[in-house]
């Protein structure tokens, strides 16, 4: 895993939670010698009013890009394409009073945009990011974001008085051995996820969520909220929950 940051280009203009294509430049193709962009999707993790764009990624082995990506050195260049898109975004849910967040591995990114934007607390009286991943390192990057959400006084300034008390993080591993281990699907069936945090179970009339991880776990955890009674948004026609597969998994 890593993460990177990037200069914005004052032009790009995008809602936190929304993904651009980013990229390098291919090696030259051995018969013309013309070099072709290697882009792939990425959620932007930084929020809308950040100077800077941040991304995190995997490293995929043998991958063609990030094995590029993850050795660039400050002042080396990335290209962007600034036509920002997505589902994970506020517009695309109605109005509710607790906001579910499930992630797993680098599904966290476009979440971690969304728990930096003032809006996500102006909107809901409580949030709760999921975040289930194999072992313990891979959650250090949310763990290390809730620890500046919760200690960072220009966050604390921007974000509003009293937010820290409407955020709440529970972290899974399958894996390693964690405080607490499981996938979030399962522990939801067991009703554990919902006795640990003190909340009811997910219902149309207050919940909103946006999921985003690995195929398998955006599928099963759609239907069990299909199950709740919630229903699927989109940005023409917001609801209670939106989906997005978590890129380069
Ligand atoms: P598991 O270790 O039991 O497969 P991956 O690295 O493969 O993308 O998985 C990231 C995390 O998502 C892992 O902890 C994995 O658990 C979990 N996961 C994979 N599929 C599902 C699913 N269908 N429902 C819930 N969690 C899942």
């Amino acid at each position: 895993l890593f993460r990177f940051r990037t200069t914005r280009p004052a032009s790009l203009r995008f809602r936190s939670g929304e993904f651009v294509m980013i990229g390098l430049m291919g090696d030259p193709d051995p018969a013309t010698g013309k070099q072709k962009p290697l882009l792939r999707a990425y959620s932007i993790a930084s929020p809308s009013w950040d100077e800077e764009l941040e991304f995190y990624s995997i490293k995929v082995p043998d991958g063609p890009l990030t094995s590029r990506l993850q050795h660039i050195q400050p002042g080396d260049q990335i290209i962007l394409r600034p036509k920002p898109v997505g589902t994970l975004v506020h517009d695309a849910l109605l109005p509710g009073k607790r906001l579910w967040l499930f992630a797993t591995g680098t599904g966290i990114a476009p979440f971690a945009s969304l728990l930096r934007d003032p809006q996500t607390f102006e909107d809901y009286d409580e949030v709760i990011l999921t975040h289930t991943c194999r072992e313990v390192g891979e959650l250090a990057y949310g763990a290390r974001l809730i620890e500046t959400i919760r200690t960072d006084e220009m966050l604390a300034e921007l974000m509003g008085a009293g937010f820290h008390d409407t955020l709440r993080y529970y972290p899974t591993t399958t894996r390693e051995d964690s405080a607490k281990m499981g996938r979030i699907t399962d522990l939801m069936r067991a009703g554990e996820v919902f006795s640990d945090l003190g909340v009811p179970q997910l219902s149309p009339e207050t919940d909103r969520a946006m999921i985003c991880g690995n195929l398998a776990f955006n599928l099963e955890l759609k239907d069990m909220l299909e199950g709740y009674g919630l229903q699927e948004g989109a940005n023409s026609d917001p609801r209670h929950y939106v989906v997005e597969k978590a890129f380069l998994d």
